[in-house]
Formats: structure tokens, sequence, C-alpha cells
């Protein structure tokens, strides 16, 4: 299985996605996609000798869909069986999604369906919740939405910030991501939880 990684920043994600991808894994990255040609994430990808491409959202403003077009451009010509959302923070058209219904996972830094959107560590710690996480599931019409594939869950700790929330979450990301996507390579979508 081919698989595209989208991202708009630093790409640890991507970095544990492509790194798991070796050996008896059933699939492969086939292209890493910025919407930032300076992603961090783009230059750790042609690193690790991953094809890449960039698709400046900034040259359309207001216009989704004209970005989205320019942007199939790469995303089909590498041919993916599966897209992995991987801290790319541009909110897709229900039409983008609906191509790729069914193929295409993110990763959401909270405990779906709590804290959709932006800003998950610092409302979870404001609303005074014991513990969070992050989400990985596949991507549908509506914003954070679509059938969880699997959970990780932190405590919150006495004094968190939601920067110290969130560096406790991030390596937890990096093992629940791989694990949910080599599970979907398999054929396998029931939810698994971590730890
Ligand atoms: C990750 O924490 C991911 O969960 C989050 O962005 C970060 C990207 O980090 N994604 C979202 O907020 C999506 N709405 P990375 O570039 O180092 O993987």
């Amino acid at each position: 299985m081919r698989v595209a990684i989208l991202v708009s920043g630093s790409g640890s994600n991507m970095v544990a996605l492509a790194q798991s991808m070796t050996g008896d894994h059933p699939a492969r990255p086939c292209l890493v996609l910025a919407n930032d040609p300076d992603a961090g994430g783009l230059a750790r990808a042609q690193a690790m000798g991953i094809p890449t491409a960039a698709v400046d959202h900034r040259p359309y403003p207001g216009d989704r869909a004209a970005f989205e077009a320019a942007l199939l451009e790469p995303l089909l010509a590498a041919k993916p069986d599966l897209i992995a959302l991987a801290g790319f923070m541009r909110v897709l058209t229900p039409d983008f999604v609906r191509r790729f219904e069914g193929r295409m996972l993110n990763i959401h830094p909270s405990l779906l369906p709590k804290y959709k959107g932006l800003n998950t560590h610092a409302r979870a710690i404001a609303a005074g919740d014991q513990e969070a996480g992050c989400t990985v599931h596949e991507v549908t019409a509506a914003l954070d939405d679509g059938p969880i594939l699997g959970q990780a869950r932190v405590p919150i700790l006495p004094g968190d910030t939601a920067e110290r929330l969130a560096a406790r979450i991030l390596p937890m990301e990096h093992r629940l991501y791989p694990l949910v996507l080599r599970r979907v390579a398999m054929g396998e979508r029931a939810p698994v939880s971590l730890p």
C-alpha cells in the first residue's frame, strides 16, 4: 500500500509514520505533501528519501476549491492508497474528503469527541479535565469527526500548561499513529487504546 502523508509543520508524526513503514509492514510512504514550502517536515522527508511536494495555500485566499485542485495534482500523481493527515492544518472541503472516503486518516491532539478544532490542550486544562490525549480517526466531511480508530490517554497533572501537556501527548501520538496505520493497512479498523 502506498501512503501519502500531509503536513503543515515540523512533521514529527510524519517521521514516526515513515519510520514505521519498513520490513514486513504492508505500506510504504509514497509522498510527503505540505501546504507550506517552508514546513520542516519537507526537509525531514527528503532526508529520509521520501518524495516531497509543496502547494502553498496562500495564493488561494478564500478559494479552498482552487487550492485543493492544485493539491490534487501531486497527490493523485503519487497514486496513494491511503492518506495520512499528520499535523495538516488546512480544513478540507467535503468534496475533497469524499474523494478519499474511508482512505484518509487524521491525528488530533484531544480525546475526541472532546475539543475539536484548535487549542485543544488549553481547553482540556481550562475545563478541569483529569486526562487528555490524542485520537486517530477516519476523516469525514465534518471537522475532527469520523469513526475513531484509536486513542491514547495521558493524565493532566497539577500545574500543567498547554505546552507541558502537549509535550507529554506528542510521544503518545508517535506511538498511536503508526499502530493505527499498520492496523488499517491490514484491514483492521476496530478502535485501539494506549497505553
Ligand atoms: C500534532 O500534535 C497533531 O496532533 C496536531 O498538530 C501537531 C503536529 O505536529 N494536529 C492538529 O492539531 C490537527 N488539527 P507534527 O508536525 O510534529 O507532527
